[in-house]
């Protein structure tokens, strides 16, 4: 279906990279020496390798190389002239088992606008190596089970470059007199070129220190710009937390004299764990009220902990191919989702992971892009960091954790850590060393490292019986599966007493699991999948009296949030298929969820909220985006109307003199401003004069932003005033100007299209930023009733933008891509325009194979 007749020339078609070839390397690089002479228009790059030969073989050495010419190459101090370049890479025939390779190139980072191996972000000079950036930096065998140690010199100017940081301990530095400067960094652990980074500029630290529990003083530095220094503390605390927390939880010793973290403003993900010398986005880094929302402020300290703990789930123990991506990524992902639930609300921050994989990950795995959390094959592996291999990946660790229970889980990642440190391992390592440590048999659980698709039950009562049937959907190349292993908890309420008999987790195995029901009792009400266990989609037979009941009634808060979710969703399916519903049952079960006073209002606001348009879509056989938005908007006016005086309260309740950072004060703030979208649309008319005051008065970014969304929202007046204060008051605020742009693309208002267009060529717009490139084309993908626009015209729009990025940052153009490949899910006449933009796409003259590779799958 149109791939083959699309792509003309099929001997330009990018290359398929199977996990099943994978071979050890030829040539090991016990060690790298490696000279910068930095500067951002050329940057000169000498690199010594000592190669050592692997195995009984006659291959020569191939070095990765990306875009690079070598000046010059010698072997063993002479110089060699039978090299040759193939698909980028040097091929050098050596004759002995060990040989000394020297190569120097040029770069032009300042030219590097992909933002991957060496480049410039404002004045500063960094790096990005995963997954492949390496070797766009020197010549090296680019690949994770490849671990050298590495000394690196680099020289540059001193006015420009005064701060000059590599990996490991600085072991010299000095001047060279004419303006130059000099330092030399040592690396004492062998790691993967992907881990190498180096950052040179004009940088100021916050500096702390951490002493590690068998006593040793580590130094800790955040480089910022000098101005930004007041808003790194709440980076700095939540490093020094992540350090105790791996020490107290996993028992995991930080291994170096410094830690290093530098902000940069030009970044493709969320941060990077470089030995020691963490980089990130400094969206991830910088903090204060100001200029943070509180969900700004949960996202730093996750990705600092995220970062901070793959020095051992990542660096100590890494990955011996991508294809095993996961096996960093998944735990990592669940060691700092466990650390932010011990931060705060445990409650509320697995509601709010659940909402992400939900809004991320289960689309991905219901698509056209969907793959296992160890893929079969790639064609380029930067498409590869999806919610799968991060989120879903951190649910099957945390389902290990569950069979195991926490005692045998740590016995398991003791084991791992023991066996693997220092080396690459794979998902199968990891596997094995739990099943050793435990005892328990891990065989069927294996499979869901191969299986694609999110499993379904369906659950059913049948007079004395509880009836489970599962089954995993077909996906891309992957029919009739086998059913998988799914520790599954659930509790049998007596809607008489409102008791129920034991959290029970049943370890389901089989396509179809029978359950006994105590005898004697009355048919119970079902609370299923409690703290989602699993990450499944369960159906039930369930009515709204047992959802209600559970929504005031079940100890589990997972459950309790998941039952009026369930409510809500039921109503709101009904609505869009029959043009209206009894919203009764929803305005009863919020009403008591509301006055309930016992609740934290951190969990009261997650469980008001009504589910996103985007998450009811995914329960209708056909997306109608228009009706799916008419019936929400339809419940959330008779919530706001018939709870007003309910809402009114909370938002008076919850009002504080001023800001506090602390979960309590969060919390507070969470409520109250669900509180001001309740009554906002209650009353349309004088919305406008309550959001605006709280606009003006807010001492903090959480409640300011909350007041212009729901101005931007809606026509009262003060919005335009308010977006242009906005505006005005941070425009030389980047990372702010980011959500200015956000707000504004993902309102629901008629005029948003023409909003994004014109936002596109706002001054402040561009393509060589990918926050602000996210903060536009992604949040506005993720507007369903705009982007889904009947005549096409936002598919046109990402397309246009997407075809625009491409040449230059093609790996953030990919990502942004999959919002068009769920053409399925919609109207012929939508299927028709959505394919006709991902062939557009395909048709274009000199595509990344980034987008080749997301463009052609989603057609297929
Ligand atoms: N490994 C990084 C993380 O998960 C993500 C990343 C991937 C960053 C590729 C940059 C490039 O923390
Ligand atoms: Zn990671």
């Amino acid at each position: 279906m149109g791939i083959m007749l699309t792509v003309q020339n099929a001997a330009a078609t990018p290359a398929i990279i199977r996990r099943e070839d994978y071979t050890a390397p030829d040539w090991l690089v016990p060690q790298i020496d490696l000279e910068f002479d930095l500067a951002a228009a050329a940057t000169q790059v000498r690199a010594q390798l000592r190669l050592v030969r692997n195995g009984a073989h006659d291959r020569p050495v191939r070095l990765d190389g990306d875009g690079l010419t070598p000046l010059s190459v010698l072997r063993d101090g002479a110089v060699a002239s039978d090299w040759t370049l193939v698909d980028g890479a040097l091929i050098i025939p050596v004759m002995g088992d060990v040989a000394l390779i020297e190569t120097v190139v040029t770069l032009a980072p300042d030219q590097n606008t992909q933002l991957m191996g060496l480049y410039a972000s404002g004045g500063l000079l960094c790096t990005q190596c995963e997954a492949e950036g390496f070797r766009r930096i020197t010549f090296f065998p680019d690949r994770p089970d490849v671990l050298s140690r590495y000394r690196v010199r680099m020289t540059a100017d001193k006015a420009h470059y005064p701060v000059l940081l590599g990996n490991g301990d600085c072991t010299g530095s000095g001047d060279l007199g004419d303006g130059r400067h000099w330092a030399e960094w040592t690396d004492p652990f062998p790691k993967p070129s992907y881990l190498f980074a180096l950052v040179a500029g004009q940088l100021a630290a916050n500096r702390d220190q951490f002493v590690t529990m068998s006593g040793k003083t580590v130094d800790l530095a955040i480089w910022v710009a000098e101005a930004d220094l007041p808003k790194t503390q709440h980076a700095m605390d939540a490093l020094k937390a992540s350090m105790a927390w791996d020490e107290r939880v996993y028992g995991r010793e930080y291994d170096l004299g410094q830690f290093n973290i530098v902000a940069v403003a030009d970044f493709n993900f969320g941060a990077m764990e470089n030995k020691s010398l963490n980089i990130f986005n400094s969206r991830y880094i910088l903090a204060d009220p100001e200029t943070a929302t509180d969900l700004d402020y949960d996202a730093v300290a996750g990705v600092v902990a995220h970062e901070y703990f793959h020095n051992w789930s990542g660096n100590r123990v890494t990955c011996r191919d991508w294809f095993q991506l996961s096996l960093k990524e998944g735990f990592t992902v669940f060691r700092d989702q466990c650390f932010s639930a011990d931060q705060g609300s445990a409650a509320v921050k697995r509601i709010e992971d659940v909402r992400i994989l939900r809004a991320a990950q289960f689309p991905e795995d219901a698509g056209p892009l969907a793959h296992p959390i160890r893929p079969d094959s790639y064609i380029e592996i930067s498409n590869f960091y999806t919610a799968t291999i991060y989120n879903k990946g951190a649910e099957i660790i945390r389902m290990l954790n569950t069979l195991l229970g926490p005692e045998m889980f740590r016995k398991g990642t003791d084991l791992y850590f023991d066996r693997h440190d220092g080396t690459a391992a794979t998902c199968e390592d990891f596997v094995r060393a739990m099943e050793d440590a435990s005892g328990q048999d891990l065989a069927q659980f294996r499979l869901w490292y191969a299986t694609a698709g999110t499993p379904r039950l369906t659950v059913r009562i049948a007079d004395d019986r509880l009836i489970i049937d599962q089954r995993v959907p077909d996906t891309p190349g992957q029919t009739g599966k086998p059913p998988l292993m799914i520790p599954l908890r659930l509790a049998l309420f007596d809607p008489a007493t409102g008791t129920h008999g034991g959290d029970r987790l049943e370890v389901l195995t089989k396509a179809r699991t029978e359950i006994a029901l105590p005898a004697g009792s009355g048919r119970p009400v079902l609370s299923i999948n409690r703290g989602f266990a699993a990450p499944i989609t369960v159906e039930t037979d369930r009515t709204s009296a047992d959802l209600a009941f559970l929504s005031a009634h079940d100890d589990d808060p997972f459950g309790r949030y998941e039952a009026m979710q369930q409510l809500m969703l039921d109503t709101l399916v009904t609505a869009v298929q029959t043009g209206s519903a009894d919203h009764d049952p929803v305005i009863a079960a919020v009403r008591t969820t509301l006055t309930n006073t016992a609740l934290d209002p951190a969990f009261v606001g997650e469980a008001v909220l009504l589910p996103s348009e985007a998450f009811i879509g995914d329960q209708l056989e056909v997306v109608d985006p228009d009706a799916i938005h008419a019936a929400r908007e339809a419940l959330r006016c008779a919530l706001g109307t018939t709870l007003s005086d309910h809402w009114d309260a909370a938002y008076r309740r919850h009002a504080a003199d001023h800001f506090v950072y602390s979960p309590e004060a969060k919390g507070a703030r969470r409520l109250r401003n669900v509180a001001l979208g309740y009554l906002a649309a209650a009353r349309a008319d004088d919305a406008g004069p309550l959001a605006f005051a709280q606009f003006s008065a807010a001492d903090n970014m959480t409640d300011r932003l909350a007041a212009l969304g729901t101005l931007a929202n809606g026509d009262a007046p003060e919005r335009s005033l308010a977006l242009h204060s906005f505006y005005d008051r941070f425009r030389d605020n980047a990372l702010v100007i980011d959500k200015w742009f956000a707000t504004q693309v993902m309102s629901t208002r008629a005029d948003t299209l023409a909003v994004v267009e014109a936002l596109r060529t706002h001054p402040d717009f561009t393509l060589h930023n990918p926050n602000r490139v996210r903060a536009l084309a992604g949040a506005f993908s993720m507007n369903q009733l705009h982007f889904h626009a009947a005549d096409g015209a936002g598919y046109r729009l990402l397309a246009d933008l997407l075809l625009a990025l491409d040449p230059i940052n093609p790996q953030t153009a990919a990502k942004l891509l999959p919002p068009l490949g769920r053409w399925r899910r919609f109207d012929p006449a939508r299927q028709a325009l959505m394919r006709a933009q991902l062939e557009r796409i395909l048709a274009a003259p000199g595509l990344s194979k980034d987008l080749f590779e997301q463009a052609s799958k989603s057609l297929a």
